[in-house]
């Protein structure tokens, strides 16, 4: 399973990046106003900068919600640079704008999925990824990880070659679940990441192995 950070915070990005196991990086709207990004130009300058950052694929998801918007401002982020992904929300115009993206050599994550029905749609338009939103659907108290799991038996038993990428991951855990379902890709927060490295028994057992080496040694 390939991971991707969930975020627009350059300092994240070099911490993950750092750790030697980041395959890419998605951002969102959100996400980019939470780090104060705001103009088309400092926008294009910040997907540029994360595109230095990490040598893989990078989520910028369009603005536009038409179909000739999201064609234009798609082209516009795929021109910045060739890891650029365009995302682009479930809706009909999005799924117009896959196909004609995957028509013209763009590769696109279709975002806001929350049913097999969507996943079903996205494969058709020939999306390049596909995000599952699993911490919104737990939220609802429905099960994203199953959602994940139908996904997986979908794609396979058609033989869809849209990547599943696990998105809106809220702890480690929902990580190794998403691997156990069948996702291609987790894109989660630096925190998740850094959190599947953590277990008490862990840390104990490394500070009685420096304890007993320096008794043994002092
Ligand atoms: O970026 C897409 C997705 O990961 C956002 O998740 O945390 O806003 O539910 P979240």
């Amino acid at each position: 399973m390939k991971f991707f950070v969930d975020t627009a915070n350059l300092e994240q990005i070099k911490e993950a990046q750092a750790l030697g196991i980041l395959d890419g990086v998605t951002t969102n709207p959100s996400l980019m106003a939470k780090e104060g990004i705001v103009g088309d130009a400092n926008v294009k300058a910040h997907y540029r900068a994360i595109c230095e950052l990490v040598d893989g694929d990078i989520s910028a998801e369009v603005i536009a919600t038409d179909f000739e918007g999201m064609i234009k401002e798609g082209q516009e982020l795929a021109d910045l640079h060739e890891n650029i992904v365009v995302k682009v929300p479930m809706t009909i115009d999005g799924i117009k704008a896959i196909r004609w993206f995957s028509d013209n050599g763009i590769k696109t994550n279709c975002t806001l999925v929350f049913s097999a029905g969507q996943a079903i749609l996205a494969a058709k338009a020939g999306a390049t990824y596909l995000s599952p939103f699993i911490g919104r659907i737990d939220d609802m108290n429905w099960d994203g990880i199953e959602l994940i799991a139908q996904i997986a038996d979908i794609y396979s038993i058609q033989g869809y070659s849209t990547e599943i990428l696990a998105a809106s991951i809220r702890n480690p855990l929902h990580i190794v679940r998403a691997a156990e379902a069948g996702a291609d890709v987790c894109t989660c927060p630096l925190k998740s990441i850094l959190g599947l490295a953590k277990h008490p028994l862990t840390h104990i057992g490394l500070a009685q192995f420096l304890a007993d080496h320096k008794k043994a040694n002092s």
